[in-house]
């Protein structure tokens, strides 16, 4: 049998936890928070379950919750959207991606992936039967070379895939990429597939320029994103997509043979608390800030210099100062001999570039991001 993924094998994700495991490390690897979910969440989740709401739910979503996200949409974006035509619930923005690339990328299709890039893109491109155009964003800044992606958009070119506030490179759009990225996705007639999966975490005044906030481009594009980055609970793999009514019916028949429908409970709990606490999502910006801002002070008293970080729970760390070692040999290193598991950012890249990066998370405790810095002062 020949493999439809010959290049896929074990994640770094999964190797990196194995190690920290094994040799106790702190573990800023993987992209989870280390504290609680809000309790109401929890309490609702444990109430809707009780009450017998454990059946499939309607495929799209619960009425309440597409509802309760187009409310989200108007207030954040002033994106007016009809929830029943444009609001489906997914399992995870994982699926809302590999759902939006296999309905809208055709075999010989080219789709333009940024690299470092979310590791699901490629694969869901690949067994859609397409190719990714991988364009390399550069470190310290990682902006996207607009010419670049002219120069690299073809005939065959049907989407281009964009993340904003980006994993694992912390930067943000800004007014400026998207007037250059609406120019060429009109011009060339493309779909836009725009992960914002950390459209509420983002730093230092900055407004987070999701799609939503351009009509015109909002009718090329579907907008995803996930629950479990702002409620803080990423295994319950909850996310959306929002996108105009003719996309979404694309969408939605891939959806309903993948899933069919998302976790019902969950989907009752989540709409109450999006009612009920708008408060937590305007909080949680200045909540991972403070966070970043522990992480950034701390590595002061370390050779580690810290890249700039707007947005995401993804703090880059140039180690150059410490090692010329690469950076997978370097972070297993460090997790077996200083004790603190990172994700080294060549893993992200189809080609990587010499950098001597490593990406750590700080969606953690104060203590434990502390407790990381004073092993990394070792070095
Ligand atoms: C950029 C990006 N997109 C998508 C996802 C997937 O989100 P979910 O956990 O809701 O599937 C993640 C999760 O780490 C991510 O970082």
């Amino acid at each position: 049998m020949q493999s439809k993924l010959p290049n896929v094998g074990t994640t770094i994700f999964t190797k990196m936890a194995l190690l920290a495991k094994k040799h106790s490390a702190i573990n800023l690897a993987q992209g989870f928070p280390e504290f609680g979910m809000p309790e109401f969440l929890q309490e609702r989740l444990a109430a809707h379950t009780k009450l017998g709401r454990n059946q499939y739910a309607p495929s799209p979503g619960l009425p309440i919750l597409q509802e309760q996200i187009a409310a989200l949409v108007e207030r954040c974006y002033q994106n007016t959207v009809n929830p029943s035509e444009s609001v489906t619930i997914t399992s995870g923005a994982t699926e809302a991606l590999f759902v939006a690339i296999q309905a809208f990328v055709e075999q010989g299709d080219e789709v333009i992936v940024f690299d470092p890039a979310y590791d699901s893109y490629a694969p869901a491109i690949k067994l859609a039967g397409g190719k990714s155009i991988h364009i390399a964003l550069r470190s310290p800044n990682f902006k996207i070379d607009w010419d670049e992606v002219r120069s690299k958009v073809s005939k065959k070119t049907s989407v281009i895939m964009l993340n904003t506030p980006h994993n694992p490179c912390g930067s943000v759009i800004d007014e400026n990429d998207l007037k250059e990225l609406k120019d060429i996705v009109l011009k060339n007639g493309l779909i836009l597939i725009s992960d914002e999966v950390y459209e509420h975490i983002i730093f230092d005044n900055k407004k987070h320029l999701s799609i939503n906030t351009d009509p015109e481009l909002f009718e090329h594009s579907v907008v995803l994103s996930s629950f479990g980055k702002t409620f803080h609970c990423t295994g319950w793999k909850m996310g959306y997509c929002v996108a105009p009514k003719e996309l979404t019916t694309e969408f939605r028949k891939v959806h309903q043979f993948v899933t069919f429908s998302s976790f019902t409970p969950a989907q009752f709990a989540l709409a109450e608390m999006l009612e009920q606490y708008p408060e937590h999502i305007s909080a949680l910006g200045a909540f991972y800030q403070d966070k970043r801002d522990v992480l950034v002070n701390a590595l002061q008293t370390t050779s580690f210099k810290p890249l700039p970080c707007y947005g995401s729970y993804f703090l880059n760390v140039d180690y150059s100062a410490v090692s010329d070692k690469n950076d997978i040999e370097f972070s297993e290193i460090l997790t077996e001999e200083f004790g603190v598991a990172t994700i080294p950012i060549s893993v992200f890249y189809d080609k990587a570039p010499n950098d001597k990066i490593l990406r750590l998370c700080f969606a953690k405790n104060e203590n434990t991001l502390l407790q990381a810095t004073e092993k990394l002062a070792q070095l």
